[in-house]
């Protein structure tokens, strides 16, 4: 029995250190130590022995069974070292290894037009106001002096959530918005999207862009709308640019007009963006109409003021000569990679 013990450490011992991982170990351990294992197997048999024997051979399973725990020990430091070696050269980071390329991204060539726009403005000492695109028919409609059979309101031109909320049409309403809150002096522009009941072609949108422009103050006159944009004009299109007024109608605006530059694609000789004419249209403009100023609780017998507004799509189509306005709402990165 003595040599089976003997025997047994020996075997146990070669096991121990032929074990690859922890599992490994584990299973040698139950096969030999475990309630089943090998060395419990060995002292059942001690109750065939006789009562000399038995604690001889008690004392020698007991040192057996203390010399595997000492392998094991011994055995589960090596391995567990050697574990952590190996997980800490897979997790190893190689600083020498080429990084992965991470494409920039730029402004979208809208936002990129609309800076433009901003920057001009803001040197002339505008400040940049926001209003909801889900806006009221009050504040699209009703506060800017259209009038209830406007043909604008008509559900085939403007997207309608409910009777009194709509998607707004305009930027105007941010007019509103600010004259409202603030008592003049007011030097505001406010860009932002617009949405009109459109079937999109290459010239139309449902979805397009705005600037909006509001001065209002003691003595605001004519010529400091024309001045304005005038400054405006040559900034954004070149000093050599000329502007010219026609008449026109806005419900909001007293009097109203549009306002034309010298074509910038044939420098006004006539091409055919100009359509031979050497003129483009540009903007709609107009003294803000009193009833607006009532509307938002400014005295129009002592302040005056004059409001502009642009599509920023067109100008930036213009611009850069893009055909296709869809294409700025197409997310095609062959197009925009070129802005
Ligand atoms: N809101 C007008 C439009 O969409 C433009 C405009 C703005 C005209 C301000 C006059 C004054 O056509």
């Amino acid at each position: 029995m003595e040599a089976k013990l003997k025997q047994l450490q020996s075997i146990a011992k070669e096991e121990i250190l032929s074990a690859n991982s922890s599992e490994d170990l584990e299973r040698v351990r139950v096969k030999y130590l475990g309630k089943k294992g090998e060395l419990t197997e060995v002292l059942r048999g001690m109750g065939a022995l006789s009562s000399e024997e038995r604690p001889l051979i008690g004392k020698i399973a007991n040192e057996v069974r203390a010399a595997i725990e000492d392998h094991l020990q011994q055995a589960r430091t090596t391995i567990k070292n050697k574990e952590l070696e190996l997980k800490l050269e897979s997790e190893a980071i190689d600083v020498t290894m080429p990084g992965k390329k991470v494409p920039l991204g730029k402004k979208h060539p809208l936002i990129q037009g609309m800076d433009e726009l901003k920057e001009i403005f803001i040197s002339m000492g505008f400040r940049v106001a926001e209003g909801p695109e889900v806006e009221t028919v009050y504040y699209n409609f009703d506060a800017l002096n259209a009038a209830p059979n406007h043909p604008s309101r008509d559900m085939s031109d403007t997207f309608y959530i409910n009777d009194d909320v709509i998607l707004r049409t305009q930027t105007s309403p941010v007019q509103v918005r600010v004259m409202e809150k603030i008592k003049p002096p007011i030097r505001i522009i406010s860009p932002g999207r617009c949405f009109r009941n459109d079937t999109p072609d290459a010239t139309h949108s449902p979805m397009f862009h705005q600037l909006e422009g509001l001065v209002v103050d003691k003595g605001i006159t004519l010529a400091d709308l024309k001045g304005t944009l005038e400054v405006f004009a040559k900034r954004f299109l070149g000093e050599d640019t000329k502007t010219k007024f026609r008449p026109h109608n806005f419900p909001f605006t007293e009097p109203s007009a549009e306002m034309d530059v010298t074509c910038f694609k044939c420098g006004s000789k006539g091409c055919g963006f100009c359509k031979g004419s050497g003129w483009i249209e540009l903007l709609g403009a107009g003294m803000v109409h009193p009833n607006v100023l009532r509307n938002c609780g400014i005295d129009p017998e002592v302040y005056s003021g004059f409001a502009f507004g642009m599509g920023i799509d067109r100008l930036v189509m213009s611009k850069y000569n893009v055909d296709d306005i869809r294409l700025f709402f197409e997310n095609d990165m062959r197009f925009l990679n070129q802005f």
